[in-house]
């Protein structure tokens, strides 16, 4: 038997505890619970809100979206409410659903669309007569924020409408989400930072649409995709597939993938195949939307105060594991960030064993409440990063305890501090070997210098007899310094040496990237290599020519002029040279792949709009070869004022010569 006293008490702690946690969720983007606890206490809510009608309110947070409005953005009224769905973790619950979605309409034939389920932010896009003109969250349902300047910086999302003549009106409704790949990158750049990281996929694009600043927004990796309409003037979709067939047909992104069934078996089915694919999608997905198809029954079927009657979320069971938190050690990175970290006992997430996690920071630790000894539960965030997402407090015992992070570097003992803004404690001592180590590991590794044999034991071994104090000194070891090392044969020893001696002769790219500049990833670093010709011109750019570049945003160019404006850091780049590393641009570097691939230019003259350099940054970046001798293979030779004996052969060969302003037209015509 209940105990009506009782049962008071819990539902209004529930609803206290359920919009805390709406705060941390919408307002914060910082969970501190999983998903599925949020939605187990909103289960618990709703059932005793049905077992007791008569403390129902309106404004209970199982009535109402959870969103309030933002400081710094501009309210808008949705034109039509935007509603959310109602979730279940469980199959039969979705018969249930057909049966009553049947007895709602009798005898009406109809089909089902089951489309994937993303985790992100729920956004609305109004185009008049095709141009894009408002974006906004859905915030409480009835009014949102206007995110128009921040939407419009996401490449996926048309500003124009293509293709067929666009209605007068159409609001299209969909998700912003990161995909997997960018946020681990993004993660990994803001840890790197001594930044706050993001616990998800989603949590990372919530954040990202908040920032008040659209320039970055513009740097996160978000993208959109649309499953809903808004208002429509001028357009009618008699069912949910016609839509998604004339979203995509006006060029706006929907799911590649959706199944259309009769009966709900047929729907399961489609449920367990999109299951069996869910890690092959580019972005973390959730579970699955089920939606009648035909439009035409919307309004008999109806709303409750949510979510449509005539749709419902079916989501999976998160992929998570318990298991025992025995200690927090501490890492010492590349920038002297101490990240404390999760020892656990070895559990299977997901398909792999899992013994480490990151903890981030003492934030973290301290929001979640992690203690040592504690039963944690674990995922991978994004499907990919180890993480500790909550504790399972019902399983204390009394013994667990509480932690806290050193106030000296547990690798070289100097004090540790707290830079403003940023929540990760650091060593500043310049001189601290963990940071020389994570600096060569990184230098020496396969993305970067790629040397082979300079691995883990070997840098630590260097590290300590201080053999190496910089990269630079790695090229001065000799086969004496390494005989002499643990684990190091004479024959293993010379190999190593030879792999430190080929690695003088890398792609430019490699050794930008190789330097550990902050943020400044491969990607970043062959985008720097084609715009510049050597490791000098990197070094005196400013910020405006560095921002010039495709994929170097102002953070990415700040981070390069900081590197560069520190001495030290100059005289890393002198005694690599020194060493006789190569810091220019290969004559044979691989060019990008583009729509110029396969193509060889020559310029020659003097051009009058752009540099030489600029040109062949151009071309290079669509995939095209900029070479210096004019042949018959050449397939045009770009002519600027006083061209010379390069013009006379072009004409000798038959090369089509073209002008500047051609060659102009060119690159625009694919940049
Ligand atoms: S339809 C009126 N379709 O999941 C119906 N929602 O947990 C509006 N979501 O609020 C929603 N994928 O933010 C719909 N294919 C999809 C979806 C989807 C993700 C989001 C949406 C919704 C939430 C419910």
């Amino acid at each position: 038997m209940s105990d009506p006293a009782s049962d008071k008490e819990r539902l209004d702690q529930l609803r206290q505890e359920i919009e805390r946690h709406n705060q941390l969720y919408y307002q914060a983007a910082q969970p501190e619970i999983p998903d599925h606890v949020y939605d187990g206490l909103m289960q618990e809510l709703i059932a005793l809100e049905t077992a007791h009608p008569e403390w129902g309110t309106a404004d209970s947070p199982s009535r109402k979206l959870g969103e309030q409005p933002l400081a710094g953005f501009e309210t808008v009224t949705h034109a039509v409410p935007m509603m959310s769905l109602a979730n279940t973790y469980n199959k039969d619950e979705l018969v249930a659903f057909d049966a009553r979605v049947r007895k709602g309409i009798p005898d009406t034939p109809f089909r089902y669309v089951l489309e994937p389920k993303i985790d992100g932010v729920a956004v609305t896009v109004r185009y008049e007569q095709g141009t894009l003109v408002l974006a906004a969250t859905r915030g409480d349902g009835r009014q949102g924020d206007d995110i128009t300047r921040n939407l419009r910086t996401l490449d996926s999302l048309p500003k124009q409408l293509t293709g067929a003549p666009a209605p007068k009106v159409l609001e299209v409704r969909g998700e912003v989400f990161m995909p997997k790949a960018g946020f681990v990158t993004l993660n990994q750049r803001r840890e790197e930072l001594g930044l706050s990281v993001f616990a998800n996929p989603r949590n990372a694009a919530a954040g990202s649409l908040k920032q008040l600043d659209a320039r970055v927004v513009a740097e996160r990796p978000l993208e959109v995709l649309f499953y809903a309409a808004g208002a429509l003037d001028g357009v009618l979709f008699e069912t949910h597939e016609q839509m998604l067939e004339a979203f995509k047909s006006w060029g706006l992104p929907t799911h590649s993938h959706y199944w259309v069934g009769e009966t709900i078996d047929e729907v399961l089915l489609a449920l367990d195949e999109l299951e069996q694919q869910r890690h092959e999608f580019p972005y973390e997905l959730d579970g699955g939307v089920i939606k009648v198809n035909e439009r035409a029954v919307y309004e008999t079927l109806g709303y409750t105060a949510k979510s449509p009657r005539w749709a419902v979320a079916y989501k999976y069971a998160p992929e998570r594991a318990e298991t025992r938190l025995r200690s927090i050690t501490i890492q010492v990175g590349r920038t002297g960030i101490l990240t404390p970290v999760a020892e656990l006992e070895p559990v299977t997430v997901a398909g792999s064993t899992i013994s480490r996690a990151t903890l981030h920071n003492e934030d973290e630790i301290r929001r979640k409440d992690i203690r040592v000894g504690d039963r944690v539960w674990v995922e991978k965030a994004g499907e990919v990063i180890p993480a500790v997402v909550g504790v399972n407090k019902e399983a204390r015992t009394g013994d667990e305890q509480p932690f806290a992070m050193p106030d000296q570097c547990p690798e070289c003992g100097h004090a540790v501090t707290r830079r403003e803004g940023e929540v990760a404690l650091r060593c500043e001592n310049l001189h601290c070997p963990a940071q020389l180590k994570q600096w060569l590991r990184h230098f020496a590794s396969r993305g970067a210098m790629d040397i082979e044999g300079l691995g883990d034991v070997l840098v630590d071994q260097l590290v300590a007899r201080e053999l190496v104090r910089q990269p630079a000194d790695v090229y001065r070891l000799t086969l004496d310094d390494l005989a002499g090392l643990d684990r190091m044969g004479g024959k293993s020893a010379q190999n190593v040496l030879n792999s430190i001696a080929a690695s003088k002769s890398r792609d430019l790219w490699r050794i930008i990237f190789a330097l550990g500049i902050r943020h400044v990833g491969a990607r970043s670093a062959q985008a720097l290599e084609a715009r510049f010709a050597s490791i000098d011109e990197l070094v005196t750019a400013d910020q405006e020519t560095l921002e010039a570049i495709d994929d170097i945003g102002p953070v990415v160019a700040g981070s390069i002029l900081a590197f560069f404006a520190d001495a030290r850091n100059r005289s890393v780049v002198d005694a690599l040279r020194a060493a006789g590393v190569n810091l220019t641009r290969r004559a044979d570097a691989a060019p990008a792949e583009g729509p110029l691939s396969g193509q060889t230019l020559v310029l020659t003259g003097a051009l009058q709009h752009m540099t030489r350099d600029e040109a062949t940054a151009r071309i290079r970046a669509l995939g095209g070869q900029v070479t210096s001798s004019v042949s018959k293979k050449t397939d045009y030779v770009v002519a600027g004022e006083k061209a010379g004996s390069k013009y006379d052969k072009a004409v000798k060969l038959g090369v089509p010569i073209i002008d500047e302003a051609a060659l102009e037209e060119l690159l625009r015509a694919h940049e």
